[in-house]
């Protein structure tokens, strides 16, 4: 019997991470070649002039560091309280990145009122992938542009599972996420089974969703460039 919503399960789990997530492998993007890489990905795909951004599911606003370094005005939300809190703190006094706290199925935010909306590693763990494309395509002005970074969490390709294990070496020598133990990963497989993307989040069953909300223009360009300078086991994006 649970006394407890997916969405709570999600966010518990997510808050209980927030104060060592950044020590998780290949999750922070530091200075340097991958924070370039990074920057360029996002150039590439919504130009060189500042915007105003929305960030979904900032968490500890490593994302919103790439998007602060190319001069664009950001809103970064998050459901986890815990996780703002680590994200505010790294860009505080910062006039150009506002962080608010709600839920990124339903931003509660003005219709048309952003050139980009982008997420990385948040629509795998969707309750609503419907619902949620809906709301970003309402807040979006006409003309701007969706960018997801994420991966297929479910079923790693073979890369993938072979940078897994090189991780899991790697750790062994470099320090990891302390907080990742074994509950932490039976609360994450119980998630999991319970997602809309439990089967795997791929381009083939994303990109109808994004075209069915009324999205145009729909590119799924190879992560290659940024994922190769973290050996992270990123498959995919959709813009
Ligand atoms: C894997 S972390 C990714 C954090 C950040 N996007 C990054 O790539 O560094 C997932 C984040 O999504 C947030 N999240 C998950 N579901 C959410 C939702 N429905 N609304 C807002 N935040 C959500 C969690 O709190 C967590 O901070």
């Amino acid at each position: 019997m649970r006394n407890h919503g997916l969405k709570e399960d999600i966010r518990d789990y997510w808050s209980k991470r927030s104060s060592t997530f950044d020590l998780a492998f290949g999750h922070r993007i530091p200075p340097g070649p991958e924070l370039e890489a990074w920057a360029t990905t996002v150039r590439v795909a919504v130009g060189p002039k500042p915007l105003k951004v929305l960030e979904l599911a900032c968490g500890t606003g490593e994302v919103t560091n790439v998007l602060l370094g190319l001069g664009h005005e950001v809103t970064a939300l998050d459901f986890s309280e815990a996780m703002l809190g680590v994200a505010r703190a790294k860009h505080a006094g910062n006039g150009r990145a506002r962080f608010i706290l709600a839920d990124a199925e339903r931003t509660m935010e003005p219709d048309e009122t952003y050139d980009a909306v982008i997420c990385r590693h948040l629509v795998w763990t969707l309750t609503d992938p419907e619902q949620a494309l809906a709301d970003w395509l309402r807040v979006l002005k006409p003309g701007g542009r969706l960018l997801v970074f994420d991966g297929d969490w479910a079923k790693p390709t073979p890369v993938g599972r072979v940078a897994g294990l090189a991780v899991r070496v790697l750790e062994s020598f470099m320090g990891h996420d302390p907080y990742y133990d074994g509950a932490m990963s039976q609360m994450h497989g119980d998630i999991m089974r319970r997602l809309p993307f439990s089967q795997g989040l791929t381009v083939e069953r994303l990109e109808p969703l994004v075209r069915e909300t009324g999205f145009v223009d729909i590119a799924c360009p190879s992560h290659d460039p940024s994922a190769r300078h973290s050996a992270e086991p990123r498959t995919s994006g959709t813009g």
